[in-house]
C-alpha cells in the first residue's frame, strides 16, 4: 500500500510583502505539525481565499481529518470574525483512523488556538447538506473522493453567492473527483475552473467562457499522468515514476 504523505513539501509563496501574507507563515507552521496531504502552496490558496472574504464570513470544510487544512482556514477567518463549519464523518479506515480521529482534531484545533472559530460537525457531508439552509462564503471539498460523494459535495455550491469559490482537493489526481468535475463543472453553465495548484482546483460560481472549458481540458494530460503514477506506485515501480517527474513514494497531490 502506498503510504500517506505525513507532511507537505515546502516550496514557493514565501511572500510577506503585504499585511495579508504575514499571518500565513504562523498559520502554516501550526498546520504543518498536523499530518495530512495538503502542501504548503495549497495551504496558501486556502489562506488567500479565506482572507479575501468579508468580515464575519462563513466557510464550510468537507473532510477535516486531523485538522491540517482546518487550522489554516480558521487562522485566516479568526482575523476577520469569520466562522468555519468543519464536517467529517470520521470514517473507519486504516488511512483516516476512524472515530478516535475526532479527539485528535479537537486537540489540534485547541493547540492552534482556533477552537472557538470552528464548529465540528460529525456527519457524512450528504447528511449535513440535507439539514443545511444557510448561505456560505467559501466551500472547501476534501472528503470522500469517489464520484458520487464528490458530485454530492459539489451541490453545496448552491449555498455560495455569485462569484463565490469552491476549492477542491485531489482534482485531476483522483479518478472519482476528476470524473465528477468532468461531468459537473466542464459542461456547467454556472461553475467555471479558475485554475489549480497541484491537485487543488479553484472553481468559481459564475458563467463560464469557452476559455474556461479549454482550461479544464488542458488539465486532463496532467490527470492521466497522475493516474499512471499512482498505478506504478502501487505496483512497486516507484523508480519508473521519476521519468514522469514524480519524486518520492507518495501519491501526487
Ligand atoms: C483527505 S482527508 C481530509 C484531509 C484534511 N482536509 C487535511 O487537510 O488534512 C478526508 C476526510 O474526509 C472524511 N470523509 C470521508 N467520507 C466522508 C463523507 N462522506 N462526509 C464527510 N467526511 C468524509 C474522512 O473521515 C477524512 O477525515
Amino acid at each position: 500500500m502506498v503510504e500517506s504523505r505525513p507532511v507537505a513539501e515546502s516550496g514557493g509563496n514565501e511572500g510577506t510583502e503585504n499585511g495579508v501574507d504575514e499571518g500565513f507563515d504562523d498559520a502554516f507552521a501550526l498546520a504543518d505539525r498536523i499530518p495530512g496531504w495538503l502542501t504548503r502552496d495549497q495551504a496558501r490558496v486556502l489562506w488567500d481565499a479565506a482572507s479575501a472574504l468579508t468580515d464575519g464570513a462563513h466557510v464550510v470544510e468537507i473532510g477535516s481529518h486531523q485538522g491540517r487544512s482546518t487550522v489554516v482556514l480558521a487562522r485566516a477567518l479568526g482575523r476577520n470574525g469569520g466562522r468555519l463549519t468543519a464536517i467529517d464523518a470520521f470514517v473507519d479506515s486504516p488511512r483516516y483512523g476512524g472515530a478516535s480521529t475526532r479527539a485528535v482534531l479537537l486537540a489540534n484545533l485547541e493547540q492552534a488556538g482556533v477552537s472557538s472559530i470552528v464548529d465540528v460537525v460529525v456527519a457524512r457531508s450528504r447528511q449535513a447538506r440535507s439539514r443545511w439552509s444557510e448561505p456560505i462564503d467559501l466551500l472547501w471539498v476534501d472528503g470522500k473522493h469517489d464520484y458520487w460523494t464528490c458530485t454530492d459535495d459539489l451541490r453545496w455550491t448552491r449555498h455560495l453567492p455569485d462569484g463565490g469559490r469552491c476549492l477542491v482537493h485531489d482534482a485531476f489526481s483522483s479518478i472519482g473527483v476528476t470524473s465528477s468535475l468532468m461531468l459537473n463543472v466542464l459542461p456547467s453553465g454556472r461553475l467555471r475552473l479558475i485554475g489549480r495548484v497541484g491537485s487543488l482546483a479553484t472553481i468559481e460560481v459564475s458563467r463560464p467562457h469557452l476559455a474556461d472549458r479549454f482550461r479544464f481540458l488542458a488539465q486532463l494530460p496532467w490527470w492521466v499522468r497522475n493516474v499512471v503514477i499512482k498505478v506504478l506506485l502501487r505496483l512497486g515501480l516507484g523508480s519508473v515514476t521519476r521519468r514522469l517527474g514524480h519524486v518520492g513514494p507518495f501519491d501526487p497531490y
